[in-house]
């Protein structure tokens, strides 16, 4: 389906909403989704084989496109055309709004035999049980403040791991004159709102971004602080490539593996495409919060609404939900995908250097109050607002409006749009 998608996106949308080339399998499950990288896809993996182990089929339904925008608009076509798959991956509120559209199916059941409630944290949970009713299943944490970097590019250029914008600003200066692209980037709004996720908590701090994405209080949104973190998205933009436009996550996380360049800002699935290249955390790649967000996370939990098939929840659906919430799934999934654990008694033993600080940190933030759902990746506000978001930083970043405009717009925006 990838393949057809890249050379005829119409035919294979087409396919897609009258379900003629992916129709679920007898006794099986057709789970859509957008984990199309290779990183991605081998986590994808450790789920498709268990379920196999159980016998029950999967037919892949993958929409290619970072950040799962693309995957939405075909899952919105498929439910139209009253032909929904029995799983699909989502993100936040894109749950919460299917959920009140009567879409999705209870899984109270299969939730309680399994003790949900006790091991789900309560920041997912207001994500995956609506209105006192579960309906989907938790597969992850990820979170969006990370940086990535090459270790021998920075050693070489005796560059230590930045704790400050000025440090870090200082080693872009120091990549820039060596030649090397500091920042490797890929220019699509989600990727732009990623950057600006870990740069508006570095700024405004925690209560700053709460009260601006999260409350949407508009002297927040349009105060001096958010033109700060424009400007710093200025000096980003200053440090990446000149190819950077349309680049998919994952090519820019193959520049950093490479060493054609020095740091990447994005969530923890780019730790998937090292791990995929056999590189190895402290030895070969650094794993950094972005500078001045130490003490926070910004989250993004993936997980797979299970949608109504008219009746109640399929077995296959609850051997799917079940088996994506076992704590040793838990575990080996996530292994391999870069996020941590959607439950908290999962043990750290399996992870490498970047999962074990990845789930310190998430238990960490919860404790202390530093844990925020992640404004690009649906889980601070619907997405009209979301969406709104991504306009402003977007064409700021391509240089319609500087940063005293942008914050103007994003005022704007964000009110006509919540
Ligand atoms: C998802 C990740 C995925 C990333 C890039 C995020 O929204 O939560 O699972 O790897 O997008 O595709």
């Amino acid at each position: 389906m990838r393949s057809i998608l890249k050379t005829n996106t119409a035919l294979a949308l087409v396919l897609m909403i009258s379900g003629g080339a992916a129709s679920a399998q007898d006794n099986g499950v057709e789970v859509l989704h957008w984990w199309t990288s290779g990183g991605e896809a081998a986590a994808l993996n450790v789920l498709k084989e268990d379920l196999e182990g159980q016998g029950i089929g999967w037919t892949d339904m993958p929409v290619a496109g970072g950040g799962g925008e693309q995957a939405m608009t075909v899952l919105r076509a498929r439910v139209t055309a009253g032909n929904a798959p029995t799983a699909v991956q989502g993100l936040g509120f894109d749950i919460v709004d299917w959920a009140k559209q009567g879409s999705l199916a209870d899984l109270n059941t299969v939730a309680a035999q399994e003790g949900w409630d006790d091991v789900v944290p309560s920041a997912l949970q207001e994500f995956a049980k609506i209105d006192g009713k579960w309906v989907s299943a938790p597969v992850n944490v990820h979170s969006t403040n990370w940086v990535w970097a090459n270790k021998a590019v920075l050693d070489a250029n005796g560059i230590a791991v930045p704790t400050t914008w000025d440090e870090f600003t200082a080693a872009l200066e120091t990549l820039k004159a060596a030649g090397i692209t500091p920042i490797a980037h890929g220019g699509q709004a989600w990727q732009d709102a990623t950057v600006f996720d870990a740069v508006a908590m570095s700024v405004l701090g925690p209560d700053g971004y709460q009260a601006a994405f999260i409350d949407l209080d508009e002297d927040v949104l349009g105060g001096a602080k958010m033109q700060e973190a424009f400007e710093r998205m200025d000096v980003i933009r200053a440090n990446v490539d000149e190819n950077f436009s349309g680049r998919d996550w994952n090519l820019a996380t193959a520049m950093v593996i490479n060493g054609e360049a020095g740091f990447q800002m994005m969530g923890d699935w780019a730790k998937g495409e090292f791990l995929n290249a056999g590189k190895v955390p402290d030895q070969d790649f650094l794993c950094f919060r972005f500078p001045g967000t130490a003490e926070q996370v910004t989250f993004n939990a993936d997980q797979f609404m299970m949608f109504d098939q008219g009746g109640a929840v399929s077995d296959e659906q609850a051997a799917l939900a079940s088996a994506i919430l076992s704590p040793s799934f838990q575990s080996a999934f996530n292994v391999v995908k870069g996020s941590v654990p959607a439950r908290t008694d999962v043990s750290d033993e399996a992870f490498d250097a970047c999962g074990k600080k990845g789930m310190a940190d998430l238990a960490a933030a919860a404790a202390s109050g530093n844990l925020f759902g992640s404004m690009a990746h649906g889980h601070a506000a619907p997405a009209s607002v979301k969406n709104a978001v991504y306009d402003v930083v977007t064409a700021h970043f391509n240089g319609e409006f500087d940063s005293e405009e942008a914050v103007a717009e994003l005022v704007d925006a964000v009110s006509i749009a919540k």
